[in-house]
C-alpha cells in the first residue's frame, strides 16, 4: 500500500466510523513505506448468534453480525481477507451456526474462522467442523505466516466424562465464574504441530497466530486464560516478529510478552467488563492493558466499536474508536519495544468503569 491509498484508507475508514459503532476490525500488514507487500485484513469476532425457537433468534446479536459485514464489504481498499475470531454460536446449536454463516455469507471475499467454546462444547465441535473445516491449520500470505489454533480445549477427562447430554456440557462452560467449568488448553497434539508447522518457517518472518482465547494468562475465573499459554509462547519465541490477536474476552487488551504482541477484538454482541472491575477476586489483566471508558452499562453498543491494526515490519498498532468514548491508538514503541497507549486518559479524565459484585 503506498502513502496515498494508506492515507485513502485512514480517511475511509475514519468516515466509516464517523456513520457507526461496528465492532469489526481492520487489520494493515505493513513492511515499511511504499513496499508492495502491504496488504489488510478485516477481523470481525464473537457474533454469539443464539436460537429462541424456530427461525427466531436474538435480533441484537443478529444485527451487530449483519452491519459488520455489511461494512466490511465497504471498505477501500478491499481487505485481502476476513478473518472471524470464533463464537459464532452461543450455544453451538447447528441452528445458531449455519444462522451465523448465512449472515456471514454476505461477505466478499475469503473468510477464515477459528472455533469459539460457544461453537465446541455441545458436540465437540463436530458441526462447525463439518461446515468449516479443520479447527488448527495455518497458510502463508504476501510473506506473512498465518497461525489458526484451537485453543479452547480442555481435559479430555473432562470432556468425555458421563454428561447428561452435550447441551449439559455446554452449559457448564458457557458461563463466567464457574466452579464446575475447566480451563482452556491448545493442547499436547496441537502444541506438536505446531512445533512441526513453524519449524518451515524462516525465523525472520512475520507470525500472525488467531486463536479464540488469549494465548495469555489473565484471569482464570472467566477463563479469559489458556492454561498451557506459556508453552505455546515458547514455540513462538524464535521468531522476530509474533503478533496474537484473539477473540472471546470482548473488550480492549494490549501486553507484551518478550517477542510477542498481543491485541483483543472486540465482539459484535456484547462488551465483557474487565475483570480489574471484579471487586472479588485478584485480577491478573496484563499491565499494558488500557481500559476501555464504560459510558452506560445499558447502552447494547457501548464498548463496541471499530479497530485499525497496522502492522509495520511486523509489529501492530492498533487504531479503536468507541462509539462514546474518545478515540485511542496503541501502537508499538521501537524504544520501549511493547505497545504504548499514545492516548492515555488519567483515570479522573475517564468514565468509570461499572462496577459489579
Ligand atoms: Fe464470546
Ligand atoms: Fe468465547
Amino acid at each position: 500500500m503506498n502513502n496515498y491509498s494508506r492515507r485513502k484508507f485512514l480517511k475511509t475508514g475514519g468516515a466509516l466510523l464517523a456513520a457507526s459503532s461496528l465492532p469489526i476490525s481492520m487489520v494493515e500488514m505493513a513492511f515499511g513505506k511504499d513496499s508492495e507487500q502491504n496488504f489488510t485484513f478485516a477481523y470481525i469476532s464473537d457474533s454469539h448468534i443464539t436460537q429462541i425457537e424456530g427461525n427466531k433468534f436474538v435480533r441484537n446479536w443478529d444485527r451487530g453480525l449483519i452491519r459488520a459485514v455489511a461494512e466490511a464489504n465497504l471498505l477501500d481498499p478491499r481487505p485481502d481477507f476476513v478473518f472471524y475470531g470464533g463464537d459464532i454460536a452461543q450455544l453451538g446449536k447447528p441452528e445458531e451456526i449455519d444462522h451465523g454463516l448465512e449472515i456471514l455469507s454476505a461477505l466478499r471475499g475469503d473468510v477464515h474462522y477459528v472455533m469459539g467454546e460457544h461453537d465446541y462444547y455441545v458436540d465437540l465441535g463436530e458441526y462447525w467442523q463439518k461446515q468449516l473445516g479443520p479447527d488448527h491449520y495455518s497458510f502463508n500470505h504476501k510473506g506473512v505466516h498465518f497461525v489458526v489454533l484451537n485453543s479452547i480445549l480442555t481435559h479430555e477427562e473432562w470432556m468425555h466424562k458421563k454428561w447428561d447430554s452435550g447441551m449439559d456440557r455446554m452449559k457448564q462452560m458457557a458461563r463466567l465464574d464457574n466452579p464446575n467449568g475447566q480451563p482452556f488448553m491448545v493442547g499436547d497434539k496441537q502444541r506438536s504441530w505446531l512445533k512441526a508447522d513453524l519449524d518451515k518457517v524462516s525465523k525472520d518472518t512475520p507470525v500472525v497466530v488467531f486463536s479464540h482465547s488469549p494465548l495469555q494468562k489473565i484471569y482464570k475465573g472467566w477463563n479469559f486464560w489458556t492454561d498451557d499459554a506459556e508453552q505455546v509462547q515458547a514455540l513462538l519465541k524464535p521468531f522476530d516478529k509474533v503478533t496474537v490477536l484473539y477473540g472471546h474476552v470482548h473488550q480492549i487488551q494490549t501486553n507484551q510478552i518478550g517477542n510477542i504482541s498481543f491485541h483483543a477484538a472486540m465482539a459484535t454482541a456484547w462488551p465483557w467488563p474487565y475483570p480489574s472491575t471484579y471487586t472479588q477476586q485478584e485480577s491478573y489483566l496484563p499491565k499494558l492493558t488500557v481500559d476501555m471508558n464504560r459510558a452506560d452499562p445499558f447502552f447494547e453498543r457501548d464498548a463496541t466499536g471499530w479497530q485499525f491494526i497496522n502492522l509495520h515490519s511486523g509489529n501492530v498498532d492498533v487504531h479503536y474508536t468507541l462509539p462514546d468514548n474518545e478515540a485511542r491508538v496503541v501502537a508499538f514503541d521501537e524504544k520501549l519495544g511493547h505497545p504504548v497507549d499514545t492516548k492515555y486518559q488519567a483515570m479522573a479524565d475517564r468514565t468509570s468503569p461499572q462496577k459489579h459484585y
